[in-house]
């Protein structure tokens, strides 16, 4: 049997995450002292409120409102950061890694927001910081890109980041239904952290990004500052025309090395239905990776809720015990910062697909064709077709363009808005290509 070694950790907070893996923790220490050696002990849960009834089976003398608690506490050696929001958690723990204490953060927000920061205390005080636990899931991406693909450039990342956005466009996609439809789901509220989480607008999906482009590219980015768009805005129609063509539509994170800039977004994208990614069905998240000596690679994994965050937080502790018992010397929680610029979304290129709802008659598709020609860009196929809105029978015109640069699609889209034979809103997409 391997010799017992102590890890003692706080809990910082003590919501749905901090309760769920309370459960977890008490469930599987025994099975971690008996596999690795580690004991690991829980000493205190600081908890705002000290006036909440808080759960019969957790001993009370564990909870605490006071952090001097903790930081007076010679013998803590991590803390588990459950709780969200960025203030006053950023003030607790910048004391907290003054005291030396090791870190374990599963707040996305704060993560998305001063990562650089933390990181760079972390580094002064020489303690171990790590955060893969805020990507809200349990696939452990930051440590196969970081540790496991050291040798391998990385040039392009796929991710499917958001069980919940997923769940949602799987749903309009197999059952043919609308996003109200979709949301009278309960399965819905169960799977988001919170009412408030599901990624309508893409904004919890860019903090994932963020946290994950700093892990793995070394790309120091506020999370405000990543363009997203979420679910909000697609109706049963984009769904049903995709399927159409031949495409599915999923909310990709896209991440491009290039040599002078980096390429960061996330958004509804339509995916050829043969891609490995149109497997991912559910509340499940992956990650599609190419690299120069492994060629593509996948990883595939739950991507929301209790138990598989708490699958990396017990992972982190265990490792933190390994630095700490095993490999005192070893280089502590290192960001390879490098200061690449992000693109502005107006210079990227990709591909694109476009519907222009509009008048049906003769003529309609060349006056259209003409002025994307003006704008120097090419089209890779066009079809007319019948459909309908606001049951009224009108055209569509589908195209879809080759690569071209994102700025050059919004100026043609803005002269051709203006002609009389568009009957609606002219709707584009981004189509996967790959390099
Ligand atoms: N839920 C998940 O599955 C999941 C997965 C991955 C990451 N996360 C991240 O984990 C964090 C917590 O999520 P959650 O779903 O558990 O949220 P939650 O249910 O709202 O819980 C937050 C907890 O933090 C406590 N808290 C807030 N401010 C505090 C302060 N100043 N001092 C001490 N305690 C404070 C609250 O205390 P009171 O009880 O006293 O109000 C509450 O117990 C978020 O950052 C979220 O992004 C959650």
């Amino acid at each position: 049997m391997p010799e017992r070694k102590q890890i003692t950790f706080a809990l910082l907070g003590f919501g749905k995450l901090g309760q769920g893996f309370y459960k977890i923790w008490q469930n599987k220490k025994d099975q971690i002292k008996e596999q690795t050696g580690y004991e690991l002990i829980l000493t205190k849960i600081l908890i705002r409120n000290e006036h909440y009834e808080r759960p019969k089976n957790v001993d009370e003398k564990l909870f605490t409102h006071n952090l001097d608690d903790l930081l007076n506490d010679t013998n803590l050696k991590v803390v588990v950061d459950v709780i969200g929001g960025i203030e006053p958690i950023f003030s607790i723990i910048k004391k907290l890694i003054e005291k030396k204490i090791n870190v374990i953060s599963a707040n996305r927000i704060l993560l998305a927001s001063k990562m650089h920061e933390l990181s760079d205390l972390a580094n002064t005080h020489l303690i171990h910081f790590l955060t893969e636990p805020s990507l809200g899931g349990g696939i452990p991406v930051s440590v196969i890109l970081q540790r496991d693909l050291v040798a391998n450039q990385v040039t392009e990342l796929y991710g499917i980041v958001s069980g919940v956005s997923n769940f949602i466009l799987n749903e309009m996609t197999d059952n043919k239904i609308s996003l109200n439809r979709v949301l009278e789901n309960p399965d819905i509220i169960k799977m988001a952290e919170s009412i408030s989480i599901i990624d309508y607008e893409g904004s919890d999906s860019a903090m994932k990004v963020s946290i994950l482009a700093a892990t793995a590219f070394g790309i120091d980015i506020n999370y405000l500052h990543i363009y997203a768009e979420g679910v909000s805005e697609i109706t049963l129609q984009d769904i049903i025309w995709a399927d159409h063509f031949g495409y599915e539509l999923k909310m990709l994170a896209i991440m491009r090395d290039h040599a002078e800039c980096f390429e960061l977004r996330v958004h509804p994208t339509l995916v050829p239905k043969e891609h490995p990614m149109i497997s991912v069905k559910g509340e499940y998240n992956a990650y599609y990776i190419k690299t120069d000596l492994l060629g593509e690679y996948m990883v595939y994994g739950l991507g929301v809720g209790t138990e598989p965050t708490s699958s990396l937080i017990l992972r982190d502790l265990i490792e933190i015990g390994n630095r700490i018992y095993n490999n005192p010397r070893r280089q502590r929680f290192n960001f390879n910062w490098n200061n690449k610029r992000v693109m502005d979304i107006g210079e990227i290129e990709t591909s694109y697909y476009v519907r222009f709802p509009c008048v049906d008659k003769p003529g309609v598709m060349g006056e259209i064709t003409t002025i994307i020609g003006k704008h120097k860009i090419n089209i890779s196929s066009a079809h007319a077709e019948i459909g309908k809105l606001d049951n009224k029978v009108i055209g569509y015109v589908h195209i879809f363009l080759e690569k071209t640069r994102e700025s050059h699609l919004y100026s043609a889209i803005e002269k051709i808005k203006a002609l009389k034979l568009i009957q609606g809103e002219i709707k584009f997409f981004r189509i996967l290509d790959e390099d």
